[in-house]
């Protein structure tokens, strides 16, 4: 449940710190770089910000004696989760049976987005799904709303209130959708500049110029999109490229004269470094290079790709490329918005493929390695004086399976990352305790639930 408490200026938190320092990359557990264990050690936040970080029997600086100690014995303080790419209108649509990604656009996505019209569905949406992404232990996301610009209003000013870290934008798509979910170019842009105007760059929000995909915008409106890019340069673009064959069939069908699916963005100019794509498993070479050049990001999203049937990116050839990648739920085509539970299912999808995933590699994706690939490095993704103090404290393991395994792990001699995998495979939203934004609580576990 939320809390919606009014915390003091100054809190003291104390549990095991874990957060990363540089990429572990795909290198053995044992001897990946970065990863960074602090335990018992106390973070002392001001204002919304990590002060200072003391180790056991370090003094507090002047000032702070009066200050509460909240005590986390035992249990795991990490960075908030960054997902990089959500829907918040689905969560009325996650857990759609039968259809791979275009009919499950038409069967269950669209008709749900159609609702968003109405500004009381756009503001309870927004309220319900940032709800849902703290109980999840999610901090900062990358997030769709529909094509609704009350849809894109909705999410700025409830993150605005919270100080959240948020990038999002009104969907662009003026065909190939049903009645009541296309927009037009010159409406569309006129939306998008009132938004940039009045949301971009106030508190932690960011707009992005929001293309749904290729197939539903005209070449006019990503001429724009583009044109909105190139006019706005601190704002962020997100979309999808190449997730599903069929649909990878249909952009060749509707561009012939681009090169590739992703060329089709490209050429109007929207990949730039804050270019956020979802997906990207049937990319070719060039366009990984493409996108490496630009400094964009793939947002890999593993249980969308499971449960769609889309298709096993392959992550390791991605980083041999030097291509950024981040992990993100693409709810409601991925089934959790836990991103532990994505975690779980990216190390299946590369299994599949001969690579294994190490949980520093994850843990690392979805807080310091997802900043980064946002430019947000300086802001929020490590527990580090001046960061904004958005941090998740988690319990290792919830039920008998867990906590015996668990038990097994923490006695073992094959270290941490034993202990960190078998949370990252068992663990999910119930493992968590407390979710903080900028230094305030905005969600809380109820009571003992093992
Ligand atoms: N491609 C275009 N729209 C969507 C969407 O809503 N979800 C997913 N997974 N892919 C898309
Ligand atoms: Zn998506």
């Amino acid at each position: 449940m939320t809390v919606p408490t009014h915390a003091p200026q100054r809190r003291i938190l104390q549990g095991d710190l874990l957060d990363f320092t540089a990429d572990p990359g795909f290198a053995a557990p044992q001897e990946a770089a970065g990863v960074r264990w602090r335990p018992d050690h106390r973070v002392l936040i001001d204002q919304g910000r990590i002060q200072q970080v003391l180790a056991p029997g370090e003094a507090l600086p002047e000032g702070w004696q009066g200050v509460a100690v909240e005590a986390y014995p035992g249990q795991l303080i990490m960075p908030g989760f960054i997902d990089t790419h959500v829907h918040c209108p689905q969560l009325d649509v996650i857990a759609s049976f039968g259809t791979e990604l275009l009919d499950w656009l038409n069967t269950y996505t669209f008709p749900a987005e159609r609702r968003y019209a109405d500004p009381a569905v756009s503001h309870a949406g927004a309220e319900r799904f940032l709800n849902a992404l703290w109980a999840h232990g999610t901090t900062s996301a990358v997030v769709f709303p529909t094509v609704h610009k009350v849809s894109a209003e909705a999410l700025f000013e409830q993150a605005g209130a919270r100080q959240m870290r948020l990038v999002t934008g009104k969907v662009l798509m003026n065909r190939h959708a049903p009645d009541g979910l296309r927009d037009d170019v010159e409406q569309a842009e006129r939306d998008c500049e009132d938004l940039i105007a009045r949301f971009h760059g106030q508190h932690r929000q960011a707009f992005a110029v929001t293309v749904r995909f290729a197939p539903t915008s005209t070449p006019e409106q990503l001429r724009m999109a583009g044109g909105l890019c190139q006019r706005h340069a601190g704002t962020y673009m997100q979309t999808h490229v190449a997730e599903n064959r069929d649909e990878v069939r249909w952009v060749a069908e509707l561009y012939p004269d681009a090169r590739s699916y992703l060329d089709v963005y490209d050429r109007d100019g929207l990949i730039g470094p804050r270019a956020v794509l979802a997906h990207g498993i049937w990319l070719d070479e060039r366009d990984r290079a493409v996108l490496r050049e630009h400094g964009a990001q793939i947002a890999h999203s593993p249980s969308s790709n499971l449960f769609l049937g889309s298709g096993l990116f392959d992550w390791a050839q991605a980083q041999r490329e030097g291509l950024a990648v981040s992990l993100a739920s693409d709810v409601g085509g991925g089934t959790s918005l836990s991103m532990l539970r994505n975690m779980a299912d990216a190390y299946k999808i590369q299994a599949l493929q001969g690579t294994r995933l190490t949980a520093w590699k994850a843990l690392y994706t979805a807080t310091l390695g997802a900043a980064r690939a946002l430019g947000l490095q300086d802001e929020m993704g490590q527990i580090e004086p001046g960061r904004f103090a958005d941090v998740a404290i988690w319990d290792w393991a919830r039920g008998p399976v867990a906590s015996h395994r668990d038990a097994l792990a923490r006695a073992s001699h094959a270290g941490l990352h034993e202990r960190a995998f078998v949370w990252m495979t068992l663990g999910d939203e119930r493992n968590l305790v407390s979710t903080l934004v900028a230094g305030q609580t905005v969600f809380e576990a109820l009571g003992d639930t093992h």
